[in-house]
């Protein structure tokens, strides 16, 4: 299992229940690693998408405290432990896709961490992850040259879990 995730250069992730950036590439790169496999999401994130539907192509799972909570197209976990008994966790396609309280929940979970590290903050931002330069078990395994978007420049990270 994995998480992927775009950041500002302060761990941003969001703000007002929306996303700080929109990429043309990072989209199309979510997509493509995405696609064919399960994605995993807090229930805000799922209100955040368009017309707050589950992702085409692939397995969707909810969190969500409501047990009356249903969604066309997306299986539902009321806990945390919930989702992760509905993957296979050593999986290389089940994604943990957020929002900020999931990422902060699954992450010591993942193997790796595909990051979008874009070189810009965003003032009110009000979700963050994890800084994880600070964190000793994660450590960069690769990172493309920047590429720059609209004048906004990122590259792609990626983070592995050196205690899985
Ligand atoms: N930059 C990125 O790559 C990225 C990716 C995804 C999201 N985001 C951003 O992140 C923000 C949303 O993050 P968020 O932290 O506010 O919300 P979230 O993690 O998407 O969803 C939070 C909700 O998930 C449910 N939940 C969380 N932990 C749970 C648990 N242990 N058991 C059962 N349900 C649980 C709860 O739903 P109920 O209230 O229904 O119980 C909770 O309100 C938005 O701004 C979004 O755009 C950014």
């Amino acid at each position: 299992m994995n998480a992927i995730l775009s950041a500002a250069q302060d761990w941003a992730i969001g703000k007002d229940n929306h996303l700080l950036f929109h990429l043309k590439e990072d989209m199309r790169r979510f997509r493509v690693l995405t696609t064919g496999g399960t994605v995993i999401m807090g229930r805000r994130t799922l209100e955040s998408l368009p017309g707050e539907k589950p992702l085409p192509k692939r397995r969707n799972i909810i969190v969500t405290h409501d047990r009356q909570f249903t969604r066309e197209g997306a299986e539902v976990a009321h806990s945390v432990d919930a989702a992760l008994n509905m993957v296979d966790t050593t999986a290389d396609d089940v994604w943990v896709m957020g929002g900020g309280s999931i990422y902060a929940s699954m992450l010591s979970r993942c193997k790796k961490v595909f990051l979008t590290r874009v070189d810009a903050t965003v003032e009110g931002a009000d979700t963050f992850f994890p800084n994880l330069d600070k964190l000793s078990c994660w450590k960069i395994v690769s990172q493309s040259e920047p590429i720059v978007e609209d004048g906004v420049s990122y590259r792609f990270f990626e983070y592995r879990n050196r205690n899985l």
